[in-house]
This record gives structure tokens, sequence and C-alpha cells, in this order.
């Protein structure tokens, strides 16, 4: 198995969740590697998610959007990238039932733009290209066997459709102009530095509040989460064995439905989970379960090291110590939050 070793790195959306994750972990171990990151500061994010690590010499910080492609242009020239880690997106379900030209808009044609920049400029040896366990669709409730990296994308939602959609630009570039890029489709992931219109930091912060957690429809549906801190590993190893034309599931078998994943959140605050949850109206459209097959990223040497337990427990425990993390996040906490659609929701200065 050859290793890659990148030189300069630029990560968009990395004022983001999971992306800041991988961009600490990176800064922090390889002083060799200058990151850049590249993030338009849209309200999901925060600047305190690269704490302690933006005043390293390897660390610098470019607010800019990914559909500004002088912008883009210039910083593959002037930063000398040679590799690039796309997790800018528009991230929220929910949000993508209401304003869904955001969606086509940051995660296609930005997309586009990275993609574009690329072939201009020519000096890209690796473009790892973030997708998600969503672009495969549904996976039925009997199902013993997860989607592997060759199954149909069948998305559902438009969100998951923007997903499928940028993908299709990527493997385009690569057969086209030779573009050696990887491709990756996570499962749920939870932890610190997440904005809190997400199921479990959603949760979270509703319990500290003494607030009823509202499920939507009847709770059934099944969802896989990994620990930040076991996917930021999987990128780093995606990063440095993965090989180009390739795609990689990063999923767990271990699956939970919601109404469980609430009842564990009330355990953990002492409140009677059938007094604390409630039901309310579903999504248009609802997955059932997203079930993954992992075995190739296990054969690069990976494996999930964090159980539920652990991983909520510290979750839970950073949020108490950072309850006002994003400043008033009362609008993200509705049932049905739009955050896109309300004041302030589509990329204020921060
Ligand atoms: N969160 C999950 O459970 C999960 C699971 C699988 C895959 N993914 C994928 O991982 C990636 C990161 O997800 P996340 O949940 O950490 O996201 P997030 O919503 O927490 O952060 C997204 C970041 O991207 C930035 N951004 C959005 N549009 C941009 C643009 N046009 N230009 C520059 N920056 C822009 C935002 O400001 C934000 O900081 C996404 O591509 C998502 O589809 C997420």
């Amino acid at each position: 198995m050859s290793t890659f070793t990148p030189k300069n790195i630029l990560i968009t959306g990395a004022a983001g969740f999971i992306a800041s994750h991988v961009a600490n972990k990176l800064v922090r171990n390889y002083p060799d590697y200058k990151i850049v990151v590249l993030d338009k500061l849209d309200y999901c994010s925060n600047l305190k998610n690269f704490l302690p690590y933006n005043s390293s010499p390897n660390f610098k910080f470019v607010k800019g959007d990914i559909c500004n492609a002088d912008l883009v242009n210039y910083i593959l020239i002037t930063e000398n990238i040679d590799t690039i880690m796309h997790f800018a997106a528009q991230t929220h379900v929910d949000n993508s039932f209401g304003n869904n030209f955001a969606f086509t808009k940051n995660n296609i044609y930005g997309t586009h733009v990275l993609l574009e920049a690329c072939k201009v400029i020519g000096k890209i040896r690796r473009f790892i290209h973030v997708s998600t366990a969503e672009v495969y669709g549904e996976t039925d409730k009997d199902a013993a066997v997860g989607n592997h990296e060759a199954s149909k994308l069948l998305p559902t939602n438009p969100y998951s459709a923007t997903k499928a959609g940028a993908e299709m630009l990527v493997m385009a570039y690569s057969r086209s102009y030779g573009l050696p890029v990887i491709i990756t489709r996570g499962n749920n992931v939870y932890g610190p530095n997440q904005f809190p219109e997400k199921l479990i930091p959603k949760f979270i912060l509703l319990a500290m509040r003494g607030k009823t957690l509202p499920i939507h429809g009847d709770g059934a549906n099944v969802r896989s989460y990994l620990y930040c801190e076991d996917v930021a590993e999987a990128f780093e190893i995606i990063l440095h064995k993965g090989e180009v034309g390739h795609v990689y599931n990063i999923g767990t078998k271990k699956e939970r439905r919601v109404t469980d994943i609430a009842k564990d959140i009330c355990n953990l605050f002492n409140m009677n989970p059938y007094k604390n949850i409630q039901f309310v109206e579903n999504r248009p459209f609802n997955d059932q379960r997203y079930f993954l097959d992992d075995q190739k990223l296990r054969n690069l040497g990976w494996s999930e090291k964090t159980t539920w337990e652990e991983g909520l427990k510290k979750t839970m425990e950073w949020y108490m110590r950072n309850p006002d993390w994003w400043g008033d996040v009362s609008g993200a906490l509705i049932p049905h939050p739009r955050m896109l659609m309300m004041s302030g929701g589509s990329g204020v200065d921060k």
C-alpha cells in the first residue's frame, strides 16, 4: 500500500463541525503540512472550533466562499495547494426542504468551482471529496448487508440529491481531466463543535434547559452514529493511504432508533423519557435507515474506537461546559428549524 504525503492542504468548510476536527488533527499531528482553511462562516460555523490550533504556524484561515472562482484560484496559486479536502456544504436535511436552491448553489456549483480551479491550475495531487451515506438513499429495514461503494446512488431528499450531484461532477473531472480524486460517504457524526440544529446536540441543549425532546414521526427510524474523533482519524488514514479513483464508506454497524437516542439523552440528564419526549410532525420524507458496508476502509487500518456511551457522555460534558458556543441558538432548537430562512441565517459576518 503506497503512502501519500501532502504538503499544502486546502480544507473547505473547516469552521463547521467535522472538518474542524480534521483540520485540528492535521495541524497538531503534522507540523510540516500547511493547513489552509476556506470557510464563508455560515450560521453553523464558529472560529472557536479551531482553538487552540488557530495560532499554530502551519494554520491559516481565509474567510470566503467556494463559489467565488477568483478567490479559489488565488488561494490555490498563492498557497501552492497540492491537496484539497472538500467538506464545505449546506448540510441540514430539514433546511433542504425549505430553501433548497442554496443547497444546489453551495453543494453542486461550489464543488464545480473547486474542480474547475483544479483543472486550470493543474497541480492538485489529491482531491478528497466528502460526500454522505445519504446518497445511497434509505436501506430496507430487513437488509442484512449494508451499501457498499459500488451500490447505486438513489438519494431521496434535496440535500442528498445535491450531494450525489456533486459526486457526479467529481467523477467526471476524474475521467475527463485525470483529476486524482477520492470520495468518502459517511454515516452520521456526533460530538463537540456540532451546531445544535442536528439531532444529538439539539436534544442535549434542550435537556440542559429542561425542555421536551421533539421526535419527527414515530421515532422508529434508525441512524448510525460515529464519534467525531473516529471520523477525523478516518480522514487522516484516507488522506495518506486512500487510493486515487476510489470511494470509501465511513460507517458503523451499530444502529440506534431515534427514540432510543432520545431515551439515552434523557437518562444522562435524569429525565423521565415518557414525560420528556414529544412526537411531532414528520419531515416531508424521512429515510428509514442508512446501513453501510465499511470493510474497504477497515482494510486501510481504520476502526471505530469510541463506544456510544463514552462518546455521548463526552459530547454532553462539552455542551455543558460550552452552553453559549454559538450565542443564541433558540431558532435551531424548534422541532423543524429552517436556519437558512431566518434572519442572519445565510452567512452573517462573524
Ligand atoms: N454531519 C454529519 O453527520 C455528516 C455525515 C456524513 C457526511 N457529512 C458531510 O461532511 C461535510 C461536513 O459536514 P458538517 O456536518 O461538518 O457541516 P457543517 O454544517 O457543520 O459545516 C459546514 C461548513 O461549510 C461552510 N460552508 C458552507 N457553504 C460554504 C461555501 N459556499 N463556501 C465556504 N464555506 C462554506 C459553513 O460555513 C460551515 O462552516 C459535508 O460535506 C456533509 O455533507 C456530514
